[in-house]
């Protein structure tokens, strides 16, 4: 019997994850400059958890959670997303006393109907800012995002921000979206009427065109904003004059926990799962989950959205091929190897590890990309030489004593 690898669930493989080396290596530098520290939670946490913080009419927690009882007979999940585990973590170990910038990366598991852009095993990149009042971090927080996206040189992207208000906006602002609604019923999808029930700003996010039509003369959120929130929005539009950054009024995210100003970052090249990039602030998530009261502000993004439009990471690092002719397979080949690598530069030395012909092991350091190939048989083993032979520039080979082939290496 052959086994699959899970619906949903990739296996990344090294050439896969050139691009993703690049952006850890870039994102480490941002981080770096922003004073955000790695934390690293459990990729299994109480499924109350979840419910309690992403929320339990969410989508996320009702249809996607991957839930199980464990020997104990207690309900675990695996996480969907990282804000909550790491909130917990803080209360726990009593940091939620104190500001804090934190970041963490790791596979999320959501049972989603996969399709491109869509996995049940993603990774994100999250960030949290801990202790921050509202209008404070915001700037720090879009900047950050900013920096990121740059670090890996992605160019074309839109940021929607949009702000929730105060939980009294929040629901008159919900009130009269479901008056509206209520009008359209009987145009509605089944989902889209439980949706109504039971959480009804999700109608927002609908992708039915039939509901999107509806939503065109729906309420509008920044109707219902009062000035403070609004300014919130204004100064992070005055602040970044960037001409990608816009108001969208009928921007909401699917996690319950968001109290305040939320954004997403889109990318058009990304087809219909467009957004790479979502966040906002919850300033009641520490409290309600039997923290301190502190605000906070954070956001994730989707590695494998945003690695689909980064471009081509620079070439990799040169690469040197020892083609070893020696009968009775000599182990000098494999001393020249280990003499090279103990060198202090980051040229890559491959040796054959197999016996085959001179033609063979070339066509495989032409396959490899190599820049030169090192050709080494009995007579050079016995005059303590290498033959050198270069491969991008197909001059004539030469032969090299040790100190002439370490002299030459350097300077590759
Ligand atoms: P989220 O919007 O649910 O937010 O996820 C953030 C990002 O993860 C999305 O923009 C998307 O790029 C990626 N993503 C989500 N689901 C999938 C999937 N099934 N396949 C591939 N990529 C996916 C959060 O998770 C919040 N915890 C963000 C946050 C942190 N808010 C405050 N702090």
């Amino acid at each position: 019997m052959k086994f699959k690898s899970l619906r949903g669930m990739d296996d990344l493989f090294s050439i896969d994850l050139a691009k993703w080396q690049t952006l850890e290596t870039a994102f480490k530098s941002v981080f770096l400059k922003f004073n955000a520290g790695e934390v690293r939670n459990p990729m299994l946490e109480s499924t109350d958890l979840f419910a309690r913080s992403v929320g339990s009419s969410s989508d996320i927690v009702n249809k996607e959670l991957y839930t199980f009882n464990d020997r104990n007979d207690e309900s675990i999940s695996l996480r969907p997303e990282g804000t909550a585990g790491l909130v917990r973590s803080l209360i726990e170990s009593k940091k939620d006393n104190d500001t804090g910038k934190y970041w963490y990366q790791g596979p999320m598991f959501r049972y989603e109907r996969p399709q491109k852009g869509r996995l049940r095993q993603f990774h994100q990149v999250g960030v949290e800012y801990v202790g921050f009042e509202e209008g404070h971090a915001e700037f720090e927080i879009m900047s950050l995002v900013i920096a990121l996206i740059n670090s890996v040189k992605i160019k074309h992207y839109n940021i929607k921000i949009n702000h929730l208000g105060n939980s009294k906006v929040k629901q008159k602002f919900t009130n009269a979206l479901v008056e509206y609604m209520q009008q359209f019923e009987g145009e509605l999808s089944d989902l889209e009427l439980t949706r109504l029930g039971t959480n009804p700003l999700r109608i927002l996010d609908s992708k039915d065109p039939k509901t999107l039509k509806i939503l065109e003369k729906s309420p509008s959120y920044t109707d219902y904003l009062e000035p403070d929130h609004l300014s919130i929005l204004n100064n992070l539009l005055d602040d970044f004059d960037e001409s990608n950054i816009t108001i969208d009024p009928k921007l909401v995210r699917g996690l319950d926990y968001y109290t305040g100003f939320i954004f997403e970052v889109t990318s058009k090249e990304l087809g219909s799962q467009d957004s790479f990039i979502g966040g906002g602030r919850y300033d009641s998530l520490f409290s309600s989950l039997g923290g301190k009261d502190i605000p906070a502000i954070g956001f994730a993004i989707g590695l494998e959205r945003m690695i689909d439009i980064m471009p081509e990471s620079p070439k990799a690092n040169k690469k040197v091929f020892i083609v070893n002719l020696t009968s009775n397979n000599s182990r000098y080949p494999y001393k020249i190897a280990q003499n090279l690598r103990s060198l202090d530069t980051n040229i890559v030395i491959e040796d054959p590890l197999l016996t085959s012909s001179a033609k063979s092991q070339l066509r495989r350091a032409n396959k490899a990309g190599a820049s030169a190939a090192l050709i080494i048989g009995d007579d050079e083993v016995s005059k303590n030489e290498v033959i050198w032979k270069d491969l991008d520039d197909k001059i004539e080979q030469q032969s090299l004593s040790l100190d002439e082939l370490i002299n030459k290496f350097k300077k590759l």
